[in-house]
């Protein structure tokens, strides 16, 4: 009789070896466990012993289906183990896999010399400030000291908007410089001040220097005792850090502009025949500048007695192009992403050119 249940056992031992997976082990299960079972016939079979043998094998029985049982959930466990090792084996993240290269953006050149200006003159205390890109008459030009009829009217090549109808206003127009910003700065803020202004400008002018739209940075100082002193130390200073070129030389020069008095042209020392900066014994116009005119001051309400400042503009894309040797400005606008990507800057390197100003 034992010798049944160790075969039993040894059978059902190995058939539960042979089940690899849970599916199997089920068969197996069923084979031994279920109504149809072999261990169920034993069971069902105890009714036909005599009494007295009855009960000593009916303890053999429970023994032996203990045992059973014990070996079928032992080997449920470890097929169970087995499927959950196999499923995260399949479903395992490799998270040392470097990842997909994310489309990074990058900073136009005209954005990457507007963030350097306001860098470097931030660092000297300057405020950034804005305009408008439609603009009155009286900020454009009025206010500037540069009447209707000023021979200044006929160098800017200026859109005018469609006059309003019934109104004598002159017509508005899109801002040919960012002087305005002077005037606005003057009007809106407390003194002293002192503000740069880049941004967006238009003329009617388009070839390899000129776009009909382009970028100034205007500037402006006031306070109770500046002097030119201020003005040339402060553009010398910027000059310098822009360029990035300690030595770069800077020259002051005698000119005219209606809202300043008096008006200078700076320029910076450069080599005409290679384009290299900061030595070859030529110059190069590249900013215009002057004391506040004490008309343009009172224009705005203030005592031109009691205040005074210079201010200075220059153009954006002249810069940018001298800076990093770019050729043409249509260039700029021409929005050819092999051009960007050659010419743009990193998104997440800022301008530290200001350090040490
Ligand atoms: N607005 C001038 C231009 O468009 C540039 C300029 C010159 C601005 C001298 C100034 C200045 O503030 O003082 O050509």
């Amino acid at each position: 009789m034992d010798e049944n249940f160790a075969s039993l056992i040894a059978q059902t031992e190995a058939s539960l070896q042979d089940a690899r997976d849970l599916r199997a082990w089920d068969a197996v299960r069923v084979s031994v466990l279920g109504k149809n079972g072999t261990l169920t016939a034993l069971l069902k079979e105890l009714g036909k012993f005599p009494a007295d043998e009855r009960r000593e094998r009916g303890a053999a029985l429970n023994r032996l289906k203990d045992t059973l049982t014990a070996a079928i959930e032992a080997r449920k466990s470890v097929l169970e183990e087995a499927a959950l090792a196999a499923r995260l084996a399949s479903e395992r993240l490799d998270i040392s896999l470097p990842p997909r290269p994310a489309p990074a953006g990058l900073i136009h050149p005209i954005s990457r010399t507007m963030e350097e200006m306001a860098a470097i003159f931030g660092a000297m205390g300057f405020a950034v400030g804005e305009g408008f890109d439609i603009e009155s008459d009286w900020y454009n030009f009025g206010a500037l000291n540069i009447p209707a009829h000023h021979p200044a009217r006929a160098d800017h090549d200026t859109f005018y908007l469609p006059a309003v109808p019934g109104s004598n206003a002159p017509p508005r127009l899109l801002r040919t410089q960012t002087s305005d910003v002077q005037i606005i700065s003057m009007l809106e803020r407390p003194l002293p001040l002192r503000v740069i202004a880049p941004g967006r400008t238009y003329r009617a002018d388009h070839d390899a220097t000129h776009s009909p739209m382009f970028h100034q940075c205007e500037g402006i100082v006031l306070d109770r005792h500046i002097t030119l002193g201020h003005l040339k130390g402060c553009l010398i200073d910027f000059l310098r850090a822009f360029f990035d070129i300690s030595t770069l030389p800077v020259r002051f020069r005698a000119s005219y502009f209606p809202f300043t008095e008096p008006s200078m042209e700076i320029d910076i020392g450069w080599n005409r025949a290679t384009g290299e900066l900061g030595k070859g014994g030529d110059w190069l116009e590249i900013l215009g500048s002057g004391m506040v005119h004490p008309r343009v001051l009172a224009n705005c309400g203030i005592d031109p007695r009691a205040w005074q400042g210079f201010a200075f503009g220059m153009g954006v894309e002249r810069v940018t192009m001298l800076k990093h040797g770019i050729p043409d400005l249509r260039l700029f606008f021409e929005s050819d992403l092999r051009w960007l990507r050659q010419y743009g800057f990193n998104a997440l390197a800022p301008a530290i050119l200001h350090e040490g100003v």
